[in-house]
């Protein structure tokens, strides 16, 4: 359809509901929690598509153009045979009011063309990574996921790719530089849209801004999306660092971050549920900013930089900035008005690196920090050689804690050493209560995460919730 007449900060749940009347997909939360908006959308790469599960609440709808939609109304053939996952859903019970029901359809559905059209099976952990973003009240999960683990690949339902991956190379990358829905394709012509509107909002995935659109009910009249700009799609390794491209999402994200370091691989799958992770951005999560971002304390503890750019006097110019000086108070950065953060630049571990990143969250799945740590560690004969530490959930802005860190270098590792570094945490922020938790019990995390990071570096045996399969 042509999205011409749509304003850029329509959702693409209010223009299928709304304006085109197809009502398959539900409203529950219209902010990205409850999973009942959600639909499959997918993109041609290298022939063949890539099926993404997105929350339609919080997409603008101009996002998805150029790319295939399915909703849950897709699915079953024109005389009624229900699709795979619709069928074990019912095999399974897992369905009672009906409300949440599309929404894990398409979760499913995404899954489904993920793993079993692909000949995998579906395992408990990628049934629980793929339902992470769906809420149900009714029927419990455990029948859901049954349904999940129960998918048999139809040769008679197969998606027909060619036709599809052939009409989207028709549709594809019309760069749009101007009007109220910018999509710019290329680096420059991002950085010149961005020059020439300042005041025009920047979203990558939308999952920190679609929520201003339904919760905040502010209008943005002029968008610049960022997501299909080639070079910032990229994740590029070096012999000393890897550079994440602002428009790599969370899940690539942290996939690639994990090869290096595989404890951050639990830590990832703790950051929102599968939708957001696969539509948020690492660049997005840094450049917005919140004191209780996941990503920001774990990559301040890693000596991350972040690269700025900018087109000013007819070129690019561009600065690194360490991320424990990027920010400058409550959500608010060194990010001038016609800058874009590109890439996030991470060094690869020096040998004898220690790693730990624990969140705290009231939830496991699909939930926003109480307290989030990352520390990091080099350990030599006994002695901490070096120690760097990002703390979430209690300063205005994400912290390193750099007193607590010289309470540490050049210490034994050792119990006398770990009590010094728990008070001298618990001093250096002060943390506000809020719903999640008070300011003491933040405090209380700060210290009793220390110690976990003790025991683990020390190799005393732990107990990871993420192990108790
Ligand atoms: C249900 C739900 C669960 C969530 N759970 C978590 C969680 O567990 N942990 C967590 O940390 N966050 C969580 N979030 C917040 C959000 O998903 C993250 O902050 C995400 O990384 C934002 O990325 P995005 O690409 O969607 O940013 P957007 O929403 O597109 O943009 C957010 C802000 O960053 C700016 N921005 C984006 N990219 C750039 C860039 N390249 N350069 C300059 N500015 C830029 C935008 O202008 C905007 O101001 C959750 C959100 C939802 C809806
Ligand atoms: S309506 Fe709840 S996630 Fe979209
Ligand atoms: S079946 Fe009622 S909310 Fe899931």
């Amino acid at each position: 359809m042509n999205l011409s007449n749509v304003p850029p900060d329509r959702t693409l749940l209010d223009l299928l509901r709304e304006d085109l009347r197809l009502t398959a997909t539900k409203e529950g939360c219209a902010a990205g929690d409850c999973g009942a908006c959600t639909v499959v959308v997918a993109e041609a790469v290298d022939g063949r598509l890539q099926y993404r599960a997105v929350n339609s609440c919080i997409k603008p709808a101009h996002a998805i153009d150029g790319l295939a939609l399915w909703t849950a109304a897709d699915l079953a053939q024109r005389d009624g045979t229900l699709h795979p996952v619709q069928q074990a859903m019912v095999a399974c019970h897992g369905s009672q009011c009906g409300f949440c029901t599309p929404g894990f359809v398409m979760s499913l559905f995404a899954l489904y063309q993920r793993t079993v059209a692909q000949g995998q099976t579906v395992d408990k952990h990628r049934a629980h990574e793929a339902l992470s973003g769906n809420l149900c009240r009714c029927t419990g999960y455990r029948p859901i996921v049954q349904a999940a683990c129960s998918l048999q690949a139809d040769a008679a339902q197969a998606v027909d790719e060619i036709p599809i991956v052939a009409a989207l190379h028709q549709l594809a990358a019309t760069e749009k530089t101007d009007g109220h829905y910018l999509r710019p394709s290329t680096l420059p012509a991002l950085l010149q849209a961005r020059a020439r509107h300042p005041q025009a909002q920047l979203i990558a995935g939308a999952t920190d801004a679609g929520l201003w659109i339904t919760q905040g009910l502010r209008r943005l009249p002029q968008i610049i999306d960022l997501t299909r700009v080639a070079e910032l799609r990229r994740v590029e390794h070096y012999a000393h660092h890897i550079a994440i491209g602002a428009a790599v999402n969370l899940q690539d994200a942290f996939e690639a971050l994990a090869v290096d370091r595989p404890v951050i691989a639990p830590f990832g799958e703790r950051f929102a549920g599968w939708p957001v992770r696969q539509s948020g951005t690492l660049g997005g999560n840094v450049a917005n900013g919140s004191p209780i971002g996941d990503s920001m304390p774990l990559l301040i503890a890693l000596g991350v930089q972040v690269v700025l750019m900018a087109w000013r006097k007819g070129r690019t110019v561009h600065r690194h900035v360490p991320l424990d000086q990027f920010y400058t108070g409550y959500r608010q950065s060194l990010l001038a008005a016609d800058e874009v953060l590109a890439w996030v630049v991470v060094p690869r571990p020096a040998p004898g690196e220690w790693l730990g990143a624990y969140k705290v969250s009231k939830r496991q799945e699909d939930d926003i920090s109480a307290v989030c740590l990352a520390v990091q560690l080099h350990v030599q004969g006994g002695h901490i050689a070096k120690a760097r530490i990002g703390a979430g959930g209690v300063a205005a802005t994400p912290a390193r804690a750099v007193q607590t860190e010289a309470a540490l270098v050049g210490q034994p590792w050792n119990e006398a050493t770990l009590q010094a570094a728990q008070a001298a945490i618990t001093q250096e922020f002060s943390p506000l209560s809020d719903l999640r938790a008070s300011a003491d019990y933040r405090r209380q995390l700060l210290a009793q995460l220390l110690r976990r990071a003790w025991l683990e570096s020390t190799g005393h045996t732990t107990v990871r919730l993420e192990a108790l399969a």
